[in-house]
């Protein structure tokens, strides 16, 4: 069903957030809360399973297709083949860590300062297959750029088996050069793994021009989404190279014939699906995948590229007073450095996570990860609210 006709979902706009307690919330890079059309959509598949019990079941097969073509519409993927659906994004690290047929002495190269999400697993994987860990600075791409490019190619030349990068950095807000990233892992034979939770939603990505081998991303933060929904992209490339090292009884092709066929359907040598469907292994979560589907619609309807554009106009509007008040921006200069994310450091003594307390007294919802004051908007924040954030950064100056 498509909410988004019932709702005044246009930019700027709060109708849909009716019982939103903050009066501005500008911390959808932590969760985003709920609209009204992504809470009935959920209150509709818990009727349903309510009324029907088992009956829903074939009914949210059907919208899981639909789910997965409306994910792949947003990096640019084929939803159908190349989008499995997960519970979260660690989810879609681990599957990917855990299938790939690695080498002893493959080289991996992660970022110093990324989320865990996309640590923990690779060590994991590093830990069991003897793998080596190569590892640069996220900051070092943020400060000069060029520079780390160069030593990024300077790895790559020397043998690395796949890169694994967040899209943005969740303290810094920085977008990383995808792009360029990827064409450079394309010329030196490595594979591109890319963290899409603090992008996907907010920031346009096409997986295919990007050079993008995998992305996992969760549905909490830019999908406005419940949580505990994912998905994780697997190219049409890579997908044959996977191993069923996690598979489970869904991961096999024409998982549910069994379901209701005769008794010579229960069978366990049935191949397995190839590539990200592969990676799906038991049993959905409903009700998350039925927010994750309305929810993507209404930014679907919307359109990443407007997002965008709004919440740089919201951030643009806010960053040069709070650098006129002393703060300073790690916000990158150019727009291809730039996503949904304003972080700053405040001019006095007090913690980012004071500030951050303070402000949500005053009605302003943000974050302070890593001693960073961050604010990040969506498709939802009016410019006008900009006004009120400096009134109480006013206030907490002058006290
Ligand atoms: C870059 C990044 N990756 C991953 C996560 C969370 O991962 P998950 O969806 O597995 O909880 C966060 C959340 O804060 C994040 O900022």
């Amino acid at each position: 069903m498509n909410h988004a006709k019932q709702w005044q979902v246009k930019l700027g706009c709060r109708e849909a957030f009716a019982e939103l307690s903050f009066d501005v919330y500008a911390n959808h890079a932590s969760v985003s809360p709920l609209s009204e059309p992504v809470r009935m959509a959920v209150d509709e598949v818990m009727a349903a399973q309510t009324r029907e019990g088992a009956g829903f079941f074939m009914a949210e097969v059907e919208r899981r297709e639909h789910l997965r073509e409306r994910l792949g519409t947003l990096i640019g993927a084929d939803g159908r083949h190349e989008i499995g659906l997960t519970a979260n994004t660690t989810a879609g690290v681990v599957a990917i860590a855990q299938s790939l047929p690695w080498r002893r002495g493959d080289r991996i190269l992660l970022l110093e300062g990324e989320f865990p999400t996309n640590v923990t697993p690779w060590q994991q994987a590093a830990r069991r297959h003897g793998l080596e860990l190569v590892w640069m600075n996220a900051e070092d791409f943020r400060l000069d750029r060029t520079a780390a490019m160069d030593v990024f190619e300077k790895h790559l030349k020397q043998g690395i088996r796949l890169v694994a990068a967040s899209a943005v950095q969740f303290t810094t807000g920085q977008l990383m050069p995808l792009a360029a990233m990827g064409a450079l892992c394309r010329q030196h034979d490595s594979e591109f793994f890319v963290d899409g939770i603090q992008a996907v939603g907010v920031v346009p990505l096409d997986v295919k021009r990007m050079g993008i081998d995998y992305l996992a991303c969760g549905s909490h933060k830019w999908l406005m989404a419940p949580e505990g929904a994912g998905f994780v992209y697997v190219s049409p490339e890579k997908a044959e190279q996977l191993q069923p090292n996690l598979a489970g009884w869904i991961s096999h092709e024409d998982a549910f014939e069994f379901l209701t066929g005769g008794p010579e359907t229960l069978r366990y040598d049935r191949p397995f699906q190839r590539g990200a469907r592969m990676l799906e292994s038991g049993t959905f979560n409903s009700i998350g995948c039925a927010g994750l589907s309305a929810s993507v619609g209404l930014i679907q309807s919307i359109g990443v590229n407007a997002i965008y554009q709004h919440v740089q106009t919201w951030l643009d509007a806010l960053e040069a007073p709070l650098l006129n008040r002393g703060f300073e921006s790690a916000r990158m200069p150019d727009r291809e450095g730039r996503s949904g994310i304003l972080s700053v450091r405040p001019p006095d003594e007090r913690p980012a996570a004071d500030w951050a307390s303070a402000l949500a007294e005053r009605g302003i919802a943000c974050a302070s990860p890593a001693g960073w004051l961050r604010l990040a908007p969506h498709w939802p924040n009016s410019v006008a609210e900009v006004e009120k954030v400096l009134q109480a950064v006013d206030q907490l100056l002058a006290r």
